[in-house]
């Protein structure tokens, strides 16, 4: 599928078996949450664009390439994605956060959304939307439909574990934008919970239930 990266990396994969065990605790779960999302974070954004510039080392003139400032904004969907942003700010240290407030419904598992509050000049940023799950795809769809209701343009979305539901109907419902997942699992259960997954990732996060 264009635009469908499952990075499959081996220091991703690890952190990701880490991840999973029941037996990680809500300490290091945030820890490794944070980890992977520094390391999606470089693959994520492998194709940002650059300016050139030039800088006097101690022998000579160099031209480098940067990356101009404020042109990313990060967009956790709440709660999980939240554990994600200090990922990406490791690698984008000033930019700015927007955040999509969104539950799936316990009956439907249809997102709802309680909360939106973004940086100014979205249309000019690429929007990066973190949730560590991307189960059946209703939430990072509805963010993303909100996004590009407030003017977003260029928009990529970073997931740790994702089903092959969610891809597919992520990738149907929006396919200019740019999905990232560290790993693919197998299916979703009769909950629309991902197998063989990591349970509920907004309850592991921050220690609820
Ligand atoms: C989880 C997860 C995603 C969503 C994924 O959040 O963090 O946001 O479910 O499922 P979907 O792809 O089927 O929409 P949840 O609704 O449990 O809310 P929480 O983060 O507040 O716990
Ligand atoms: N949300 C989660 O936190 N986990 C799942 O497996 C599916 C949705």
């Amino acid at each position: 599928m264009n635009n469908v990266t499952i990075i499959n990396h081996p220091l991703i994969s690890h952190k990701v078996a880490l991840l999973r065990s029941k037996s990680t605790n809500t300490k290091q779960f945030r820890e490794l949450v944070e980890e992977i999302s520094v390391l999606l974070t470089y693959e994520a954004f492998k194709d940002i664009p650059t300016v050139s510039v030039s800088v006097e080392t101690p022998l000579e003139t160099a031209v480098q390439q940067t990356i101009a400032e404020n042109s990313v904004a990060i967009v956790p969907i709440l709660r999980a994605g939240l554990g994600m942003v200090n990922g990406v700010h490791t690698l984008f240290p000033t930019a700015k956060v927007g955040h999509i407030g969104m539950y799936r419904d316990e009956e439907t598992c249809t997102p709802r959304e309680y909360y939106c509050k973004l940086p100014q000049g979205i249309e000019n940023k690429i929007c990066i939307v973190l949730d560590p799950m991307l189960a059946t795809g209703g939430s990072a769809i509805a963010a993303v439909d909100i996004l590009k209701q407030k003017g977003a343009k260029s928009i990529k979305c970073m997931h740790i574990i994702a089903a092959p539901e969610g891809i597919k109907a992520l990738h149907q419902a929006h396919p200019d934008v740019q999905i990232y997942c560290a790993v693919q699992d197998r299916q979703l259960n009769g909950d629309n919970y991902i197998l063989p997954g990591l349970g509920d990732a907004g309850d592991r996060l921050f220690g609820t239930k």
